[in-house]
């Protein structure tokens, strides 16, 4: 029973007293979460830009990029240089490689940006229609391709490959072979298993590269 000197308090006032006191300790952090999202950059600011000087197959190009632009882009869509191709664009397929002094990388893993006075040499580069240079050759004379997607990249990771045998790198399986055992079927294969030939034509691309290789050890 309700003790006659004590005010009645009803469920309804409780509710009443509860909803005013979130809405007053709601009310500053609603103030702080619009103050720190002024703060955030805004999504439509202009990207940065960078200037960069490239040597691409022996030539000076000067570009202005957003920094954020990989050296396969900056390639293919500033340069116009589409003979070296986007697969996946992660770095799992190997289209992409060009060599950059001297050695391959996948362009779509690395930013344009990082490579101020670089030397790169794309497929363009290698050799012309007229005047092929013996890799990409021995790759028309063994149809080392099909559908010629993967083809570039094949070319340019199988000249680096060479070099680097030639040069004493070895792959991690072989450290101790002699160079002659390095241009074996089985330490060719596996230092171009970063190239996928979705259309599987391996083993011509096999014979074309152990021939170079024959001439050139
Ligand atoms: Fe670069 Fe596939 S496009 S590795
Ligand atoms: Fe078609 Fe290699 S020739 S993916």
């Amino acid at each position: 029973m309700q003790s006659p000197d004590k005010p009645e308090i009803t469920r309804r006032d409780l509710l009443i007293v509860g909803a005013a006191s979130v809405a007053m300790t709601a009310a500053p952090s609603a103030v702080n979460a619009q103050a720190a999202a002024d703060k955030l950059p805004s999504t439509a600011e202009a990207p940065a830009m960078s200037k960069v000087t490239l040597t691409v197959n022996g030539a000076n190009r000067e570009l202005e990029l957003d920094t954020r632009t990989t050296l396969l882009d900056a390639l293919r869509e500033h340069l116009q240089l589409t003979g070296t191709k986007k697969g996946c664009d992660h770095g799992q397929c190997g289209a992409c490689t060009v060599m950059v002094d001297g050695q391959r990388i996948n362009s779509c893993l690395t930013l344009a940006v990082m490579h101020e006075g670089d030397e790169i040499t794309t497929i363009e580069g290698l050799g012309t229609p007229g005047n092929l240079h013996p890799m990409q050759a021995a790759f028309v004379k063994h149809d080392g391709y099909q559908c010629g997607y993967c083809t570039p990249g094949q070319i340019c990771s199988a000249v680096a490959v060479l070099n680097e045998i030639k040069a004493g790198i070895p792959s991690h399986v072989s450290a101790d072979l002699t160079v002659a055992q390095q241009t074996t079927a089985a330490e060719l294969r596996e230092r171009m298993s970063g190239n996928i030939c979705r259309c599987g034509a391996y083993s011509n691309i096999l014979d074309a590269i152990t021939e170079v290789a024959g001439g050139q050890t």
